[in-house]
């Protein structure tokens, strides 16, 4: 397929795309390079440094694009407390640009990230789909906004579309690792101690209702969430917008995860309580029942170890970067 990704030169994303060229289809990247990073975009894939909400200059009605796959957005929901217009711009208003284009053309497929964040504090152990959607922050609702205009859409004017909950992203793939600018997410952080780039690490709250008081998530492996894209674009049906959770259904505290970190580096990193960080939900573990069940989807690497383990390979190969 012709395909175009937004924000293919972000993690997640630049993953995606990769698995997308091996996969034999042809890829076109728009990114504005805000977070991104031009040197993860393959050879062979066509590069627009190009704003989402100008998207329509190169989804044009004569492009012939079979699919857009939507990852451009801002991502952290502790900046989105703090800045919540950034988040209603780039995602809300950008990902509206964008199903304009995608109408005007004629695009048949569209696979959106989505995030666990749409469901906030939900009280069950395990989120599925019907979970009630409650966001405890504009990061988390400007997601689910978007779903919800992705809906309406599928039923006007025919798309088919896929958004993709993701729970928290972890690890590596090849060349490929989490660089964030500045970085937010505790694996990274964690690692970025071991290496030496930091002194200690900061825990965002001990007071939190859960066994060890720390906040717990469900990490998939980035390669595990890119491969259920290629597998949504097939089974895209027109007029429908499914939805799909995609974690492991296994939470780890924020504790656990450093344990794990200093475990796989066999540095103590240091972490120090600073109290809670705006807008964080206690728990967030996913049922991906759904998907496993529809789409064939099963992870390949969902030990928390395999996750760090990549993660930390990928750091100590690019030192240079950092
Ligand atoms: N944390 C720390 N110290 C840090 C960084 C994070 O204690 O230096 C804690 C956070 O407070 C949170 C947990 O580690 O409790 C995980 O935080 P991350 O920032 O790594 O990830 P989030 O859970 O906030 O968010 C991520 C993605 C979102 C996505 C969400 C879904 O960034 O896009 O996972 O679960 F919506």
């Amino acid at each position: 397929m012709k395909l175009l990704v937004t924000g293919g030169a972000g993690y997640i994303g630049g993953v995606t795309t990769s698995q997308l060229l091996a996969a034999g289809h042809q890829v076109t990247v728009v990114d504005d390079l805000s977070t991104g990073h031009r040197d993860v975009i393959p050879d062979g894939v066509e590069f627009h440094e190009l704003s989402v909400h100008d998207v329509a200059q190169v989804l044009t009605p004569d492009a012939g694009f079979d699919g857009v796959l939507h990852f451009a957005a801002k991502i952290a929901a502790g900046e989105s407390v703090i800045k919540p217009e950034l988040y209603w711009d780039t995602n809300v208003r950008g990902s509206l640009a964008l199903l304009d284009a995608v109408r005007a053309a004629a695009v048949p497929r569209l696979v959106f990230s989505s995030t666990a964040a749409v469901y906030g504090t939900p009280d069950v152990p395990s989120i599925d789909e019907s979970t009630p959607t409650r966001p405890t922050n504009p990061y988390g609702s400007s997601k689910l906004a978007i779903d919800l205009m992705i809906t309406g859409e599928a039923g006007a004017h025919g798309l088919g579309a896929v958004s993709l909950r993701y729970f928290n992203a972890a690890g590596a793939s090849g060349s490929l690792g989490e660089r964030h600018e500045p970085e937010t997410h505790l694996i990274p952080i964690a690692l970025d101690v071991a290496a030496g780039k930091r002194e200690k690490l900061m825990l965002f709250g001990d007071d939190y209702d859960t066994p060890d008081g720390t906040c717990i998530r469900d990490y998939i492996h980035v390669e595990d969430l890119a491969r259920a894209h290629l597998l949504a674009l097939d089974a895209i049906t027109p007029g429908i917008h499914a939805i799909y959770n995609l974690g492991n259904g296994t939470g780890f505290s924020v504790r656990e995860v450093v344990e794990a970190c200093r475990a796989v580096t066999g540095h103590p990193i240091p972490a120090v309580e600073v109290g809670r960080r705006a807008g964080d939900p206690a728990v967030l573990v996913a049922s991906s029942d759904k998907i496993r069940r529809e789409l064939g989807w099963v992870p390949d690497k969902p030990s928390l170890d395999a996750m760090v383990g990549d993660a930390w390979a990928w750091i100590q190969a690019n030192r240079h970067r950092h």
